[in-house]
């Protein structure tokens, strides 16, 4: 049993005294004393060792308690799982030095058995939940087949991924060849990580608002559909998509248990759209947490009136930024911790 049990009941809609509140990349990115392991270790080896993973997934939880946790890791581990070769270069970020471009090397990419190509990310959740004693749930994450799609494609990240999205119009049947086979292995990825004793899922399409409506439905939503049905009765699923509102409608009638929103649609939309039963989650725009403090919590205290304190998850509408001063951070959990209906 989960003693502090806010997020879980969000998903499930049921009627809370205050929304529970997470903020998106919030393990690993701004906090001083992840930068001091981050100085010691590269980035696959705090992915990669139990000890530093469960570590940095609690640090932000003993500084700020916020009402869950999400694993330290990356949605990249996948990709590399099925023999694609991804590096993390310092103040770069990712590189894929052999990117996918035509069937052939589709077809050289392997669906590996999760509990062995990932068996550490298993041994990192459990050493997590042992350091968070039960206090609040854990969630595990993977990027939407499309987002993934983009980087193995594209090599690297992009404002655009006008090579990923040149390979899908000129390649379909590779590029839906290699959609099912990153489809499959992240099914079978999320459903061990569900059993190692994650509570819920999020899977992150952090580019699928780089398609058009059309598109996105081929390229995108039909396999994070996929996974959100494979997935519903192993824990809850909330599947954010980043840039894209247009797909609200049809994504709040699958089976996902929420759905994250950005920062450039109002909360009323974001209802209407959804047609006011789904759980939402989202919108605070990241680079406002650089705004002053005080400034901060009467923003997020207007957001949470807005989306309204029941079928709603605070959280920002894209990862933090990694400078963001603390005190601002905390202004942001604190503003949710405070609110009174
Ligand atoms: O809360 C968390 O931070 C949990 C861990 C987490 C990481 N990546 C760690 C990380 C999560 C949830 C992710 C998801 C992720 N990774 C996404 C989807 C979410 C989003 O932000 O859109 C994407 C697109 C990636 C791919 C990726 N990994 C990029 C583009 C980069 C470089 C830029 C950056 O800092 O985000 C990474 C590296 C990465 N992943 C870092 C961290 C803490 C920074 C590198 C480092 O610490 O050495």
């Amino acid at each position: 049993m989960i003693k502090n049990d806010l997020f879980l009941r969000a998903l499930k809609g049921e009627t809370v005294d205050r929304p529970p509140v997470w903020m998106m990349r919030q393990a690993g990115r701004y906090l001083p004393e992840f930068m001091e392991l981050k100085k010691k270790y590269d980035f696959f080896t705090r992915c990669q060792k139990p000890e530093l993973a469960s570590e940095i997934t609690v640090q932000p939880i003993r500084r700020y308690g916020m009402d869950a946790a999400i694993l330290f890791s990356d949605i990249l581990v996948i990709p590399q799982a099925m023999n694609i070769e991804v590096e993390m270069k310092p103040d770069f970020g990712p590189y894929l030095p052999n990117p996918i471009r035509n069937l052939n090397d589709v077809n050289n990419v392997i669906i590996p058995d999760v509990n062995d190509a990932l068996g550490y990310v298993m041994e990192g959740i459990k050493a997590t939940k042992e350091k968070l004693n039960n206090e609040v749930p854990l969630i595990g994450f993977a990027g939407s087949p499309w987002t993934i799609l983009c980087y193995c494609v594209q090599g690297q990240g992009s404002k655009n991924f006008d090579k990923a999205k040149e390979f899908c119009f000129t390649n379909p049947v590779a590029a839906h060849t290699l959609l099912q086979k990153i489809t499959d292995t992240t099914i079978a990825y999320l459903k061990a990580k569900v059993a190692a004793g994650v509570n819920a899922v999020q899977i992150f399409d952090s580019w699928g608002g780089m398609l058009s409506p059309v598109d996105y439905q081929e390229f995108s939503w039909q396999y994070i559909n996929q996974i959100i049905e494979a997935l519903k009765d192993d824990a809850p699923v909330i599947a954010f998509g980043k840039g894209c509102w247009f797909a609200l409608d049809e994504m709040s009638k699958s089976n996902a248990s929420a759905l994250g929103v950005d920062w450039t649609i109002t909360a009323k939309n974001a209802r209407y759209l959804t047609g006011g039963n789904i759980t939402l989650q989202g919108n605070f725009d990241p680079t406002r947490l650089f705004s002053p403090p005080a400034e901060i919590k009467k923003m997020v205290t207007q957001m949470i009136n807005e989306f309204g304190k029941d079928k709603y998850i605070v959280n920002l509408g894209h990862g933090i930024l990694p400078n963001v001063p603390l005190d601002n951070a905390k202004a942001f959990i604190d503003a949710v911790k405070e609110y009174n209906a």
